[in-house]
C-alpha cells in the first residue's frame, strides 16, 4: 500500500481491496488484509457494524451465519460472543484449493484491532452498513478515528474514505467533520437524462460515488468527471473488465482479486 493518497488524483486508477485479498483469504479477516496490504492495494475496504455492546467490528453480512462457524445478527451479540467464532474455516471448506491452515480460527476483527496492526501505513475505505440498525454507528467511528489520530489534518487526503449507502449516515459523518471524504454508494444508479441531476444531489455532500459497473456505462462516467465526482466500480474481479473501465476513466475498482485484475 502505498502511503501518499491519490484518492483525488483524477488520473490513478485505484485498486480497493473488497473485504481484504478475499478471493484468496477469508474475507473480512486480519489475514485477509494482511495480504491486501502485501498486494499493494492502494485501500483496505471495511465493512463496519455495530455489536450489541457498541464495539464496531469488520463484517459485510448482518449475521454471522456465513462467514463463521455460529449463527445469529451481529448486531444482537456481544463481543464476546462474536470473538468466540471462527471465520475461517468455512473458506478452507469452501474453497480449498485457497485453503490455509493459518485460516482456521481466524477471528472477526474489531475496527480497533485492524487500526492497531496497520496504523497509517495504508489507506481505509470504511463503509457504516445499515446505518439504520446500528444507532450511533458514526459517532463511534468518528471518536474511534480520532482517537487513533486518522483525522489529522497533517495525514494526506483521503487517509480514511467513508462510503454508505445511506445518505443519511454519510450526512452525519460529515456533522463530525468537515473535510473526511465521503463516497455515496448507489444500488440504483440513475443512468440516462436524470444521471446529472441526481449527481449533483450526491456531489453537494460526497467526493465520489460507488456503484456497479454493470449498471452503468460511459455516459455516466463522463457525466460524474465533469461534475468532478469519483466514480469506484464494485466488484470487478477480472484484468480484462478493470481494463475496459480504466479506459472509459473511472477512477478505481473494489475487487477481492487483487493480483487477478493486474495489479
Ligand atoms: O462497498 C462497496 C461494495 O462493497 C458495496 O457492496 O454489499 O459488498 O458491501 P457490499
Ligand atoms: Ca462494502
Amino acid at each position: 500500500i502505498k502511503n501518499e493518497t491519490t484518492l483525488m488524483n483524477l488520473n490513478k486508477f485505484l485498486i480497493i481491496a473488497h473485504r481484504g485479498a478475499s478471493v484468496q483469504a477469508p474475507e473480512h479477516t486480519m489475514a485477509a488484509y494482511r495480504l491486501a496490504k502485501e498486494q499493494e492495494a492502494d485501500y483496505l475496504e471495511v465493512d463496519v457494524q455495530m455489536s450489541k455492546d457498541g464495539v464496531l467490528v469488520s463484517l459485510h453480512d448482518l449475521t454471522v451465519d456465513r462467514t463463521t462457524d455460529g449463527s445469529g445478527i451481529v448486531s444482537e451479540m456481544t463481543l464476546p460472543e462474536i470473538k468466540r467464532l471462527d471465520a475461517g474455516s468455512w473458506f478452507n471448506q469452501k474453497f480449498p484449493d485457497m485453503a490455509k491452515e493459518e485460516y482456521v480460527g481466524q477471528k472477526i476483527p474489531t475496527l480497533q484491532e485492524i487500526i492497531d496492526e496497520f496504523g497509517e501505513t495504508v489507506n481505509y475505505y470504511i463503509e457504516t452498513k445499515k446505518p439504520e440498525q446500528n444507532e450511533g454507528i458514526e459517532d463511534e467511528l468518528f471518536e474511534l478515528l480520532e482517537q487513533n489520530n486518522l483525522l489529522d489534518e497533517r495525514l494526506p487526503e483521503g487517509k480514511v474514505v467513508i462510503q454508505s449507502f445511506s445518505e443519511e449516515s454519510l450526512k452525519r459523518m460529515r456533522t463530525f467533520d468537515s473535510t473526511i471524504p465521503l463516497v455515496k454508494l448507489e444500488r440504483d444508479p440513475v443512468t440516462g437524462p436524470d444521471a446529472r441531476k441526481r449527481m449533483q444531489e450526491i456531489s453537494e455532500y460526497a467526493v465520489g460515488i460507488g456503484t456497479y459497473f454493470e449498471k452503468i456505462d460511459e455516459e455516466y462516467i463522463k457525466t460524474a468527471k465533469e461534475l468532478g465526482l469519483l466514480v469506484h466500480l464494485y466488484t470487478v474481479n477480472s484484468a480484462e473488465i478493470a481494463e475496459k473501465w480504466k479506459a472509459i476513466g473511472a477512477h478505481g475498482i473494489f475487487t477481492d482479486n487483487i493480483t487477478g485484475v493486474g495489479h
